[in-house]
């Protein structure tokens, strides 16, 4: 029976335009949904958009529009940057849709019927940015929210809580049980610090607005925004709809997200998936912010980068293994125009576009275009012993959710590759065995690359896949399944044609961004 791998990112609020954080983490997730479609299991991709809340109410308000019209509006610009960067999603989720309502309403009476939910009144300083409350140390400066910078409101309601105090021994047992439960271990210590502080109950729900799911037993109040969001990992998965599909994708279902939302995912999930009775997320991978200038770029602090004008301007490759290649999974990693062309003309265009580029024109040129097989993967068989080096470490870096050490590693077989023919010369050698067996392994080499690199760059990957005469797609599902998968050497046939075409990563100047092309509106 295949693997079963289930990853979400957040739902983001629909208030604006994607930007290039948010889109950090959807091509982050894409690439290991397709890393482990290659390997042969069964995926499921989730993302989509948090509908409901003060924040979406207002800014619909602000544009004169009912919420339902401006998230119908922007559910869609989701939608189609996540199109354009070829964002491989098999759902997208609105919290405002049906099943959403049911699962929230079933998850929230499930808990209440469990007894962990009772009424109150709550008062304190509430950040309309996070839709989350504060306690008066952790504001900044004169009553600022610490994320957003932003003054925040004080705010008095009769409230339904969720007795989170409740579970901090359940928490403190489950990560003790579970040690790779958050991804990375500095991510998990925040966690499990945070809980050992002590935990204060949550309120879960709203009569001060009415943009939201009415809670089932008394429906004058909504259910908070967030204890409605975090239920759509569950909603998509068949909760309280479709056991069936339930069972079988909740087990391994990954949640990739921002450190800024560490504690919903890393205390009050967990909870609430306790206190309702389903077993907690299998394993939560954190990322740290990508920076401007050392500023955290989001939509409240208009610094954001629109990443569909990147992808027109450099290409969807380019953005994607940039993302990818630059930022440590877990750090936070300053993005620059200068670097994405600097590594652009580096990794791409220098050395995957020239490979693929110099190994047509060779074979051209002394093979009559007609590509030789590889050799055996003996001892002295040089590329071939790295090649079996990087698709271990390639494969062993994707578990750890660890993009940039995959990409490194593929990249090691770029270079070698590139440097067997700059020390065997081939272009310089009379037609004949030599030359075809020098070629042939550097077409083999490509081949293994081309698979490796295809949840990064698809678009390049299916095109040097179909110059180098091989049939079908460099991402089948399975090319990377043990056993069964074809990344051990010797899969290039020999035989078929190669053909030469346009560089598929043209050279960049080293230009500074253009600011309006750059910028998002
Ligand atoms: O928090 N660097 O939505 P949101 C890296 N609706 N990632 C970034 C980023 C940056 N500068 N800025 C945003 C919400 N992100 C809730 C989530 S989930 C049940 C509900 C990414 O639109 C990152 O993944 O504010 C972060 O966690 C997320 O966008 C926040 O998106
Ligand atoms: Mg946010």
């Amino acid at each position: 029976m295949p693997e079963r791998f289930y990853v979400t990112t957040p739902i983001y609020y629909p208030n604006d335009r994607p930007h290039l954080g948010t889109a950090y983490t959807t091509v982050t997730a894409d690439a290991l949904a397709r890393w482990h479609r290659l390997c042969g299991e069964e995926v499921k991709f989730l993302t989509g958009t948090d509908e409901h809340g003060l924040k979406i109410a207002r800014r619909a308000a602000e544009q004169q529009m009912t919420p339902e019209a401006w998230t119908d509006e922007t559910a869609e610009w989701f939608r189609e940057a996540w199109r354009v960067l070829l964002v491989t999603n098999d759902d997208f989720i609105r919290t405002t849709e049906p099943r959403h309502t049911l699962a929230v309403q079933r998850f929230t009476q499930a808990i209440y019927d469990n007894g962990h939910i009772y009424k109150g009144e709550y008062s304190g300083w509430y950040c309309v940015s996070c839709e989350a409350y504060y306690n008066e140390p952790e504001l900044v400066g004169d009553h600022h929210c610490p994320v957003h910078l932003r003054p925040v409101e004080w705010l008095v309601e009769e409230n339904y809580f969720f007795r989170l105090s409740a579970f901090a021994d359940r928490l403190l047992e489950w990560y003790d049980a579970h040690p790779g439960v958050v991804v990375p271990d500095s991510k998990r210590n925040e966690a499990v610090s945070f809980i050992r502080r002590g935990l204060e109950d949550i309120s879960i729900s709203r009569t001060s607005i009415d943009w939201g799911i009415p809670v089932p037993w008394d429906p004058e109040h909504v259910v908070y925004v967030w204890y409605d969001a975090l239920v759509n990992y569950a909603t998509a998965a068949g909760y309280g709809q479709d056991e069936e599909g339930f069972a079988r994708w909740w087990p391994s279902v990954h949640h990739l997200v921002g450190k800024d939302i560490l504690r919903f995912h890393c205390v009050w999930w967990p909870a609430m998936c306790m206190a309702a009775g389903i077993e907690p997320p299998h394993q939560l991978v954190v990322h740290g912010f990508l920076l401007v200038g050392g500023e955290k770029m989001s939509k409240s602090r208009l610094n954001q980068i629109d990443p569909v004008e990147l992808a027109a301007d450099l290409g969807v490759d380019a953005l994607r293994y940039h993302l990818l290649r630059e930022v440590v999974l877990g750090s936070d990693g300053d993005f620059s125009y200068e670097a994405l062309v600097a590594r652009y003309n580096a990794d791409l265009a220098n050395n995957l576009g020239n490979l693929a580029q110099r190994v047509a024109t060779v074979v051209g040129s002394k093979c009559g275009g007609i590509g030789p097989a590889p050799r055996a993967a003996t001892a002295s068989n040089h590329l071939a012993t790295v090649a079996a080096q990087v698709v271990d470490e390639a494969r062993a870096a994707w578990a750890r959710f660890a993009p940039h050490d995959a990409l490194g590693a593929t990249w090691r077989l770029v270079h070698e590759t590139n440097a067997a023919l700059e020390s065997a010369e081939p272009w310089k050698m009379a037609p004949g065995p030599e030359v075809d067996a020098v070629l042939g392994d550097a077409l083999e080499a490509l081949r293994i690359v081309v698979v490796l690199a295809s949840p990064a760059v698809p678009v390049a990957a299916a095109e040097i896949w179909r110059r180098l005469g091989l049939t079908g797609r460099p991402d089948a599902p399975g090319r990377a399944a043990l056993p069964g998968g074809d990344l051990a050497w010797g899969g290039y046939p020999g035989g078929v044609p190669v053909t030469k075409g346009e560089p598929i990563f043209p050279r960049r100047a080293h230009e500074a961004a253009p600011a309006e092309a750059a910028r998002s509106r």
